[in-house]
């Protein structure tokens, strides 16, 4: 019940929020991914949605449950979930972009399953479209704009880069070598990055980081 009765500090607000990894087809049988679980992604959901958010939730393939009372969109690839994102983008007072996107996807599909032949192989690949860096070139006046940055090292200078690069209002830092932090754990380590501050989050639940990514939102958007 304190969840439900927690601030409505984003009622009237359009939020789409991204979670989970894409996969990318090499045949019927084979995708290329990443670990991600889309837990981060859909507490952000859940948590704008209790604070009163009309939410739309666009994510890849996970083994989690969508919180109940906002719109999910279950997309398969990065190229679907570009269009899918793109295309409600506009009417968004928030995006905040949790998913694991994959950055290159087999340069074909191929129809027949691939059959194994004698000694190594090369898969071509190619790139994926940068869906956050569209976003951040055609964000409507206003718009409040939230990636994420998953980094193994450099972890500040790198994701201070993607906000500069893709035109972000804030960009939350995951480092993955951080007990605690990452894929398919409960709770994260991250740290906002915005133009003019940075705030470094303790180890808490992926629900209370959720919560302090949509304190900034909610105190920007008012
Ligand atoms: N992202 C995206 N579309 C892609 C790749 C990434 O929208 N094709 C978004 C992610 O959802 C995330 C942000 O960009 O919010 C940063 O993703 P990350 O993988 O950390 O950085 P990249 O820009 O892809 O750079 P690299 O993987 O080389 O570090
Ligand atoms: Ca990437």
């Amino acid at each position: 019940l304190r969840e439900i009765a927690c601030k409505k500090d984003l009622q009237g607000k359009k939020i789409l929020v991204t979670a989970g990894p894409t996969q990318e087809a090499v045949d019927p049988v084979r995708y290329l991914t990443n670990h991600s679980t889309g837990k981060m992604g859909y507490a952000l959901a859940r948590c704008a949605m209790l604070r009163g958010a009309d939410v739309t939730l666009v994510t890849g393939p996970t083994a989690i449950t969508p919180p109940p009372f906002v719109q999910t969109v279950a997309v398969t690839s990065a190229e679907e979930m570009y269009q899918e994102v793109t295309k409600r983008a506009a009417e968004q007072n928030a995006i905040i972009m949790a998913a694991a996107v994959a950055d290159y996807r087999p340069a074909t599909v191929s129809a027949e399953k691939q059959k194994k032949q004698a000694g190594d192989a090369v898969l071509p690949l190619s790139r994926t479209k940068d869906i956050l860096a569209y976003l951040g070139e055609h964000k409507p006046a206003g718009q409040f704009l939230c990636g994420f940055s998953m980094e193994t090292q450099h972890m500040l200078e790198n994701s201070r880069a993607k906000l500069k690069q893709k035109h972000l209002d804030m960009i939350c830092a995951n480092n993955l070598k951080v007990a605690g932090a990452g894929f398919g754990t409960d709770t994260n380590v991250v740290t906002l990055i915005q133009a003019q501050k940075e705030q470094e989050l303790p180890l808490q639940s992926k629900e209370a980081v959720g919560h302090a990514i949509l304190d900034v939102i909610a105190k920007t958007l008012s």
